[in-house]
């Protein structure tokens, strides 16, 4: 037996203010997008902009539904919209923030485990990492390089391929 340590790497920045500007108006229209939020039943609003290499933005929020499992993250809905209106432009970055209406969100918003396995997907298919910049209503701001940093050991195309041989 062996013990294998991963090394993941977090940035924290005391607010948004110490990021790039960039970065910070990214973050803001990840904040903006929280207005189409459809969340009557979490009351929990999730905001998320993309960044796409031709430097257009593309924003998301969740969008509940009666039937629970049929709502969507706010991350899978502008990954999957921006993969739809452009399939051949990389995604730069991601900015997630959310408030609720019952509480101050005051840590970063990270991404759930299904959309860290679509962020993962994007990230292989495009054959280019995704800075992750996240944040809570108040508070610090997280970000990441790439999503190994929040999906170690994630399973990916490479390992079906090597299933179909067998
Ligand atoms: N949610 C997101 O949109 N993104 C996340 O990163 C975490 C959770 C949504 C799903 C649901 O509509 C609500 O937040 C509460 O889980």
């Amino acid at each position: 037996m062996k013990i294998r340590n991963i090394h993941i790497r977090i940035e924290e920045y005391e607010s948004e203010k110490s990021l790039e500007k960039l970065e910070t108006d990214l973050l803001a229209k990840a904040q903006e997008a929280i207005k189409g939020s459809y969340a009557p039943y979490s009351e929990f609003r999730v905001g998320v902009a993309l960044l796409l290499e031709n430097g257009e933005i593309v924003q998301g929020s969740n969008q509940e539904n009666a039937a629970y499992p049929s709502g969507l993250c706010a991350e899978r809905v502008a990954i999957f919209h921006a993969k739809s209106k452009h399939p051949d432009i990389k995604v730069e970055a991601i900015a997630i923030t959310a408030s609720s209406n019952n509480f101050i969100t005051k840590s970063p918003i990270t991404p759930c485990g299904a959309c860290r396995q679509v962020i993962a997907e994007t990230e292989s298919r495009q054959n280019d990492k995704i800075r992750i910049i996240m944040k809570g209503q108040v508070g610090i701001v997280q970000a990441v390089n790439g999503i190994e940093n929040l999906l170690p050991l994630m399973f990916k195309e490479e390992q079906l391929k090597k299933s179909k041989k067998k």
